[in-house]
């Protein structure tokens, strides 16, 4: 939290829960929504969405349409979802977000052409084939997805989740992945090759997951990631943008500005394109009341955006539901909560009322410096 911004918004100092960061309780001015004050700054806000509930989940639809200038699909383009057999292609979920935004005005993230996780059941024997054709199992994928949605799209993650330092591989790489296992780091030059031919205007992105914690596993993770980039542009593979995810789990792993900010700045060094891609905030091990833990997820919500709104790099963010009634944290085994509510780690709650968390977006864009819409 900076000082200033607390000033600017004439708000008073209550402290808030377990984690001891203070948050401003405060009301706005103006009822603008989030769509409306990131359009005025030139940045992205948006949300995942889920097809199903769109246009039936009435309340829902109204938030996704009034406060999102952005939506990413959250399951329908993955392959699983896509190709659920060889050369079989379902594109009806994610026709149907795709066209809600065309009619709502709203860009379009394609998450995600390659990953080691949400692929159909066949795709590992089917990988066990010559090297050539493993290649085409992947190029045939890219090129059929991208054809069809192509420079719609503001971004794509061509690659999503590539390292482990955790795992074998001497380069912090992650190994259990089928395409690693298939075509060993060159997987990735290939996706992004692909994806290039037919891409337009869109831009190529590798996304990942905590890089932004003061905790010695995300050190080696932005380590270990910012080593990969490296290697990928010495080889001209076309990246263009680095997707940091940004799946807080406050209680667990600490948030710190300064570690977060200079990972934005090397990221800044390799001229790429940024975006906080999945916002959430896990309140797993918070304190049992949940005003408290509101208080403490809006008090890292406005840490976590304003470092990242202050890159120049940062096009914006996108949390990963807009309420916490559909939010993934909750269906998680490590996430869930024991007393069987729901997760509060999205800007809404349950029954879609606006919390702490809402207010510490609208600050933290409000705050942020204008930027050239890209
Ligand atoms: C999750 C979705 O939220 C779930 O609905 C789905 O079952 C599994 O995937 N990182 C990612 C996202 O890149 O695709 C994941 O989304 C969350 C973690």
């Amino acid at each position: 939290m900076h000082r200033r911004d607390v000033l600017k918004l004439g708000a008073t100092l209550t402290s808030a829960g377990m984690l001891g960061l203070p948050w401003p309780r405060h009301g706005f001015a103006d009822s603008r929504s989030l769509r409306e004050r990131a359009d005025a700054k030139g940045l992205v806000f948006g949300c995942a969405v889920k097809s199903p509930q769109l246009g039936t989940d009435m309340p829902y639809t109204d938030l996704i349409a009034t406060q999102a200038n952005m939506l990413v699909h959250e399951y329908e383009l993955k392959r699983k979802n896509v190709e659920p057999s060889p050369g079989q292609y379902v594109f009806a979920g994610a026709d149907k977000a795709m066209n809600f935004a065309a009619d709502n005005g709203q860009a379009v993230r394609g998450h995600t052409l390659c990953w080691f996780q949400a692929n159909p059941d066949w795709l590992e024997d089917a990988l066990m084939v010559p090297v050539a054709q493993r290649e085409q199992l992947l190029i045939s994928y890219i090129d059929r997805v991208i054809d069809r949605y192509g420079s719609r799209m503001q971004s794509w993650d061509v690659v999503n989740e590539v390292i482990e330092p955790q795992q074998a591989d001497w380069n912090g790489m992650r190994t259990d992945n089928p395409w690693w296992r298939a075509l060993g780091e060159r997987h990735i030059d290939i996706a992004f090759h692909a994806a290039k031919e037919k891409a337009g205007e869109a831009k190529l992105y590798l996304n990942d997951y905590s890089v932004e914690n003061d905790v010695r596993w995300n050190e080696d993770r932005r380590n270990t990631t910012l080593r990969l980039l490296e290697r990928l542009k010495k080889r001209d593979v076309p990246i263009e943008g680095y997707g940091i995810q940004g799946h807080l789990k406050p209680y667990r792993d600490r948030f710190e500005p300064e570690v977060f900010a200079k990972f934005l700045r090397e990221l800044e060094g390799f001229g790429l394109q940024v975006m906080v891609t999945e916002f959430d905030v896990a309140d797993v091990d918070g304190p049992a009341d949940p005003a408290e833990r509101d208080a403490d997820i809006a008090a890292v919500t406005k840490s976590f955006l304003d470092t990242a709104l202050d890159s120049p790099a940062c096009a914006g963010v996108l949390c990963w539901g807009i309420t916490d009634e559909y939010s993934w944290l909750s269906d998680l085994e490590k996430y869930k909560r024991a007393d069987g509510t729901k997760t509060r780690g999205l800007p809404y709650d349950d029954q879609y009322r606006p919390k702490p968390m809402w207010d510490a977006i609208a600050a933290a864009l409000d705050a942020a410096p204008a930027r050239v819409p890209t």
